[in-house]
């Protein structure tokens, strides 16, 4: 493999995930005609069409179905849902040394617990991500950006390179010293949005009744307090910020883990719910309700990972 350092030297990036994230930022990198950029997925193709809000555009694009088949990459974006982190564990290892950086474009708060153990001491850098992603088909996704900044990530060296990775691509990344807080809102609003809608299976226009809005805000208080012990500067009224934000969601918008419910697929439990009682659990803070929206989500998922396997 050539030197990073080389002047001569294309990038080689290897997309983990090609679903409605991976899918647009795979099509947009690989777009730039800068990098050598893969796919590693279960179903081959050698197209990709992605939907922008400047049209439509498609790229050739390589891809592998067997992890045997590839080789260390300089980087890594690993946009799986996070409960099937485990399962691309066998790309992770084939793909990573400690020169591979490994961006992780999951929802959650433990990105670098989560993927660890897969990358054989690679960098790994935490990426939140802030546009809608969509698979349309095996070869096609659908992306609108909702934000300023598309994706936002730590204001370290990895960060930073991360930052200049996706420079040529108009998905913009926003470097932030202060990483621990963004994170821990952006479970906050997922918090309380995903389980409302995946339990009641109703869509955003549910979390406009009082008595599951009042719901929301208990659960946000709780997630709130276990996120001020783990270092995040989230304001007193940071739950009614929260619920303020979501009222500018359109109502017809449903969540990831409606979407999931309604496949009948397992969902992101124990990365949303799941990581803020267990967050509580370390400071020793009570999280009650959490707790109970977690074992009803739980009891559903993972019965519907039986059935999909
Ligand atoms: N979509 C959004 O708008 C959005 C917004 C913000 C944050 N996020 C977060 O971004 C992350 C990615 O979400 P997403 O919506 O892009 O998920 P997604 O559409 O479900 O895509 C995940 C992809 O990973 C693939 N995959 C899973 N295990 C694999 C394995 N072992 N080997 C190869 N491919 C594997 C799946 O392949 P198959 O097609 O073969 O199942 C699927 O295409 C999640 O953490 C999500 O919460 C998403």
């Amino acid at each position: 493999m050539t030197q990073p350092s080389s002047p001569t030297h294309r990038p080689s990036i290897a997309i983990v995930g090609l679903g409605g994230i991976g899918g647009a930022a795979a099509g947009l990198l690989a777009r730039t005609g800068r990098y050598d950029v893969t796919a590693c997925v279960r179903r081959s193709l050698d197209r990709l069409f992605v939907e922008g809000p400047d049209g439509v555009f498609d790229v050739p694009l390589r891809s592998f179905t067997d992890p045997a088949a590839v080789k260390p990459v300089d980087w890594v974006l690993l946009c799986t849902k996070t409960h099937e982190t485990d399962s691309a564990g066998a790309w992770l290892r084939r793909l990573c040394t400690a020169s591979t950086t490994v961006a992780a474009l999951q929802n959650g708060i433990d990105h670098q617990e989560r993927i660890a153990p897969f990358v054989n001491g690679a960098t790994i850098v935490p990426v939140l991500v802030y546009y809608n992603g969509e698979r349309l088909a095996q070869d096609r996704v659908r992306y609108k950006p909702v934000s300023a900044n598309e994706l936002v990530t730590t204001e370290d060296a990895g960060g930073k390179a991360f930052a200049d990775l996706m420079q040529p691509t108009p998905l913009h990344v926003l470097t932030s010293a202060d990483f621990v807080t963004l994170k821990w809102r952006k479970l906050l609003i997922n918090a309380a949005a995903n389980p409302m809608t995946a339990l009641t299976l109703q869509r955003q226009a549910v979390l406009r009744r009082p008595d599951i809005y009042a719901l929301c805000l208990e659960v946000l208080a709780e997630a709130a307090k276990v996120g001020r012990a783990e270092g995040a500067a989230l304001t007193d009224d940071e739950p009614e910020r929260i619920m303020n934000s979501l009222m500018t969601f359109s109502p017809e918008l449903g969540t990831s883990m409606y979407f999931d419910r309604l496949a009948g697929k397992p969902f992101e439990v124990e990365a949303l719910t799941g990581a803020i009682v267990a967050a509580g659990k370390r400071h020793g803070i009570a999280t009650p309700v959490n707790a109970v929206l977690l074992t009803l989500l739980r009891a559903i998922s993972e019965e519907n990972a039986k059935v999909a396997r």
